[in-house]
C-alpha cells in the first residue's frame, strides 16, 4: 500500500472523529490530508510535485520502458503533458501510483486552445461571435471530451489583449479589446471548471501568458513587454484578473519581461498583485523551459539561481526545465518548497485525483463522447457565427446553390489546414475540406470546379515555415501551369470563390510577420482571376487581422473566416449560401498597414487629434504623411446579409440606462451585435476615445424591431489609477451606440 492510500483511509477517521460536534470543512478536511501527506514526503518528493517535464516518447502500451517511466517511480514528476489517449495516460497514471513511494497521482496537462477532436474556430474568430455562451460551450465541449480521454488540465484561455497584428499568437486570444478579452475568458474557465472542479467532466483551467504577452515589442515572438502600470491596469490586466474571478485553478506565467523583469521570475506580478491583490489561490506554472531562459535574459547566472529567483517569485512548478532539483540541498527554500508543493497537492485534490486517479481514463467515455455529432453540431454552429462579412457589393453573397463555382486556392482543398494553429488533438483526416463541404452543399443543384491556382507563396522557404506539423501542402508544378489551371475553370464559372490568406502555422506560436499583405503568388492570382471579368468572393482564411487593402478595392465580396475548426467547411458553405446570414464582428481592427501597427480604438485623444470626421495629413496634427490613421475595418465592423437601423437612442440619469430601438430593415432574419461604447470626457488621468463596455447579440427577424437595454453603474464607468487603485466615476461621459466601433451615435450623460 503506497504511503497516499494510507492517508486517505486516515482521513476518513480524521472525518469520524467530528462526528457529534461540527464536521470539517471540505477546506479543512484538504488540508488534513495534504498535512498528512506532505509529512511523510521527502524533500526530492516534493520538488518532483514541482517538475513538469517533457512527456517523451510514450505509446500505449510501452509506457513501462519509457524515458519517464523511472522518474515517476522515484517520485521525481509532478504532471505530464501533450500526452494523447486514455489508455496511455492510464498506464503512465499506474506508474505513479503502484510504483512510486508516495503514490501521488500526476496532472495531465494539454494544449487544448480551442476544441479536442472537434475542433472550434480560433480563440480570436471565437472573440468575433461576440458571443460568450459560444465560448463557454466551446470550453465545456472540448472539456468533456479532453477529460473523456486522459486530460485533467488545460492551458487555456489565453488571456493576452494584443493590438499588434504581427504578433502570431492574436491567433490564440480574443484581440485588441480588454472587456472583449474579459468576458470571453471568464466565459472559457466556467466552461472548462463549470462550478463543481472535481466532476468527471470538468478540467482544471490555466490562464495564460501571465502577463503582457500580447505586447511584445515589435509584434515579435517572446520580446520584452513594457508600459506604464496604468496601462497594465486598464488595458492588459482585466481579462487575466476576469478569468480568476471566474475561478480559474491554474496560471501560466508568461516568457516576456515586466519592468525588465522576466515574468517567470517577477514577484511583483505573481506574489503581489496575482496572489495577494486578486486573492488567486491556484498554483502556477512557469511556461516552456522558461526557467532556464532566465539565464539567457540576463538575471541569472545559471540554472540554480533561475530556479531560485523563480521559487522566491512565487512559481510553483517548472515546464521542463527541470530546475527545482538544483535547490534541494538548500534548506532556506524549504518554507517556499512546502508552499509550492502544496499547491499543487491542492489542484489533485480538488481535481478528485486522489480519489480516484483514473477518473479521466475511462475507455467508454471516449467512445461515447469525442467527435459527436452532437459536440461537432456546436462546433459548426459556432464556426458560421464567427465569420465576419467585410464586404458585399451588390449583394452579390449568398451564392445561389444552382450556380457553377470556380473554387480556387490554396486553402480551398487542405484538411489539415481547416483546424487553425494549436489544435493538438485534432485528427484532420476526419474533417472536410472546404471543397467537400461546398461540392456537398450543392448537390443535385449546382457545380464546383476546383483548381488549387498557386502555392502559398513564391517562397519556398517562408511556406514551409508556415506549413509545420504536417500541414504541408505545397504543389510541385509551376506557377504559369497552376494559374493557367485556375483560369481555365473561372471562365467556366458563374462565380469565383478564392479560398486564401494564410495557413495554420501562418500564425500561433512563432509566426510573427512584418509584412501582413495577401501573399505574392495569391496576389497575383488575384489580380489575373479579376481580369475574366467574373465576380469574386474572396474566404480570407487568417490567424490575424491582414491586410486587405487591394482586395477592398478589387473584389466584391469579402468572408473573413479565420480558421474555423473540423466543421469549417460545412459552416463556410452555410454562409454562402445563404442558410445562415454572417453575423460576426472584428475583434481587432484590419489595420491599412503594418505601419499603423499597434493600433487600438481605445486610444487617447492626443493634445493635437485631427478633426472629427477628417482623416488625411494635417502638419502639426496628430496624422500620417503617408496614410490615414483609421483602420481599414475597425474594431467591432462585420455587416450582414441584411441591414439594422438604430433609433430612439436615450440615455437617463437615474437609473442609469441606455435604451435604443434596433430594426431589421431587410429581407433576411438576422443576428446583430448592438455595441456600447463610453467615453469619460474629463478625467486625471486622461482616458480613452472610446471604450467598450458592453454588448448584446440580438436575433432579429426580417423587418422585426427590438428594444435594447444596457444599465451603467460604476463598473461600466470607472478605471484603475497607476496604483491599481479603483477610481470611482465622475463628472460628464460620453455614451455612443453603434454596429461597429466607428460608426456610433452619441449622447451625454452626466454622473450624479
Ligand atoms: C509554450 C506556449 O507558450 C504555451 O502557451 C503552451 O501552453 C506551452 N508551450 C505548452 O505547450
Amino acid at each position: 500500500m503506497t504511503a497516499t492510500k494510507q492517508i486517505l483511509a486516515s482521513v476518513a477517521v480524521f472525518s469520524l472523529c467530528f462526528i457529534g460536534c461540527t464536521r470539517p470543512s471540505d477546506e479543512q478536511k484538504m488540508n488534513h490530508f495534504i498535512d498528512s501527506v506532505m509529512s511523510e514526503m521527502t524533500l526530492t518528493e516534493k520538488l518532483g510535485q514541482m517538475n513538469l517535464p517533457v512527456t517523451g516518447n510514450i505509446v500505449t502500451g510501452q509506457a513501462q520502458s519509457s524515458d519517464i517511466a523511472q522518474q515517476i517511480r522515484e517520485g521525481r514528476v509532478g504532471g505530464l503533458f501533450n500526452l494523447k489517449g486514455a489508455q496511455a495516460i492510464r498506464e503512465v497514471q499506474r506508474i505513479a501510483v503502484e510504483e512510486s513511494r508516495m503514490g501521488i497521482p500526476l496532472l495531465f496537462g494539454m494544449d487544448v486552445i480551442h476544441g479536442y477532436e472537434t475542433v472550434f474556430p480560433i480563440p480570436l474568430a471565437i472573440a468575433a461571435t461576440f458571443d460568450t455562451e459560444a465560448a463557454e460551450c466551446m470550453a465545456r465541449v472540448s472539456a468533456k471530451e479532453a477529460s473523456a480521454d486522459g486530460i485533467c488540465w488545460t492551458f487555456s484561455p489565453m488571456a493576452d489583449v494584443c493590438s499588434d497584428a504581427r504578433w502570431g499568437r492574436i491567433s490564440e486570444g480574443f484581440g485588441e479589446d480588454p472587456y472583449l478579452s474579459s468576458m470571453m475568458a471568464a466565459a472559457m474557465v466556467r466552461g472548462y471548471q463549470t462550478d463543481n472542479l472535481a466532476d468527471s467532466t470538468s478540467i482544471m483551467s490555466c490562464i495564460k501568458h501571465f502577463a503582457l504577452y500580447g505586447a511584445v515589442e515589435g509584434g515579435l515572438e517572446y520580446n520584452n513587454a513594457e508600459m506604464s502600470r496604468y496601462r497594465m491596469y486598464n488595458d492588459y490586466f482585466p481579462p487575466y484578473r476576469a478569468a480568476v474571478e471566474a475561478g480559474a485553478m491554474s496560471a501560466m506565467a508568461s516568457f516576456n519581461t515586466v519592468e525588465g523583469v522576466p515574468a517567470t521570475c517577477n514577484h511583483w506580478l505573481l506574489t503581489d498583485l496575482l496572489r495577494e491583490d486578486w486573492g488567486f489561490n491556484g498554483m502556477v506554472v512557469s511556461d516552456y523551459t522558461a526557467v532556464q531562459e532566465l539565464i539567457k535574459h540576463g538575471v541569472a547566472a545559471d540554472k540554480r539561481e533561475a530556479a531560485r529567483l523563480s521559487l522566491e517569485a512565487g512559481l510553483d512548478m517548472d515546464m521542463v526545465s527541470e530546475g527545482f532539483f538544483l535547490l534541494e540541498d538548500d534548506k532556506t527554500m524549504l518554507p517556499l518548497v512546502n508552499k509550492a508543493c502544496r499547491r499543487i497537492l491542492e489542484a489533485k485534490y480538488r481535481l478528485g485525483l486522489f480519489d480516484n486517479p483514473y477518473k479521466y481514463c475511462n475507455p467508454d467515455r471516449v467512445a461515447k463522447e469525442v467527435f459527436t455529432g452532437q459536440n461537432r453540431d456546436e462546433a459548426r454552429r459556432i464556426a458560421r457565427e464567427s465569420f465576419v462579412l467585410l464586404k458585399n457589393e451588390n449583394e452579390l453573397l449568398p451564392l445561389k446553390k444552382n450556380a457553377t463555382i470556380a473554387l480556387i486556392g490554396p486553402l480551398a482543398d487542405t484538411r489539415p489546414n481547416m483546424s487553425g494553429t494549436w489544435a493538438v488533438a485534432a485528427t484532420p483526416w476526419r474533417y472536410k475540406t472546404l471543397k467537400e463541404g461546398l461540392t456537398e452543399a450543392v448537390q443535385g443543384k449546382g457545380k464546383v470546379l476546383y483548381a488549387k491556382g498557386c502555392n502559398l507563396t513564391y517562397d519556398a522557404q517562408l511556406e514551409a515555415n508556415a506549413t509545420m506539423f504536417g500541414r504541408e501542402m505545397r504543389d510541385s508544378r509551376s506557377a504559369e501551369e497552376m494559374r493557367r489551371e485556375a483560369l481555365s475553370i473561372a471562365r467556366k464559372a458563374d462565380v469565383i470563390v478564392a479560398a486564401m490568406g494564410e495557413s495554420s502555422e501562418y500564425s500561433g506560436e512563432c509566426a510573427c510577420r512584418t509584412n501582413l499583405d495577401m501573399p505574392d503568388s495569391q496576389h497575383d492570382l488575384l489580380v489575373a482571376l479579376k481580369k475574366t471579368g467574373k465576380p469574386i468572393v474572396l474566404l480570407n482564411f487568417s490567424g490575424r487581422p491582414v491586410v486587405l487593402n487591394w482586395e477592398s478595392e478589387n473584389l466584391p465580396a469579402i468572408l473573413q473566416v479565420w480558421f474555423g475548426g473540423s466543421e469549417t467547411g460545412d459552416a463556410v458553405a452555410d454562409v454562402l449560401f445563404g442558410d445562415y446570414s454572417p453575423s460576426g464582428k472584428l475583434p481587432a481592427a484590419f489595420p491599412r498597414s503594418v505601419g499603423q501597427l499597434p493600433m487600438t480604438y481605445r486610444h487617447y485623444n492626443t493634445g493635437r487629434p485631427l478633426p472629427n470626421g477628417q482623416d488625411t495629413f494635417s502638419k502639426f496634427l496628430s496624422s500620417y504623411i503617408d496614410s490615414p490613421t483609421t483602420p481599414l475595418y475597425p474594431f467591432g465592423y462585420g455587416l450582414s446579409y441584411t441591414t439594422f437601423e438604430y433609433s430612439h437612442f436615450t440615455v437617463s440619469s437615474s437609473p442609469a440606462v441606455v435604451t435604443l430601438t434596433v430594426t431589421n430593415t431587410g429581407s433576411i432574419d438576422a443576428d446583430e451585435v448592438v455595441q456600447m461604447y463610453i467615453r469619460d470626457i474629463v478625467s486625471m488621468p486622461a482616458r480613452p476615445v472610446k471604450e467598450l463596455r458592453g454588448w448584446q447579440r440580438i436575433h432579429l427577424k426580417a423587418g422585426e424591431s427590438k428594444k435594447v437595454k444596457f444599465s451603467i453603474d460604476e463598473e461600466t464607468l470607472g478605471f484603475y489609477n497607476a496604483d491599481g487603485e479603483w477610481q470611482k466615476p465622475e463628472g460628464e461621459f460620453e455614451i455612443m451606440v453603434g454596429g461597429n466601433s466607428c460608426n456610433v451615435e452619441s449622447l451625454k450623460f452626466n454622473v450624479e
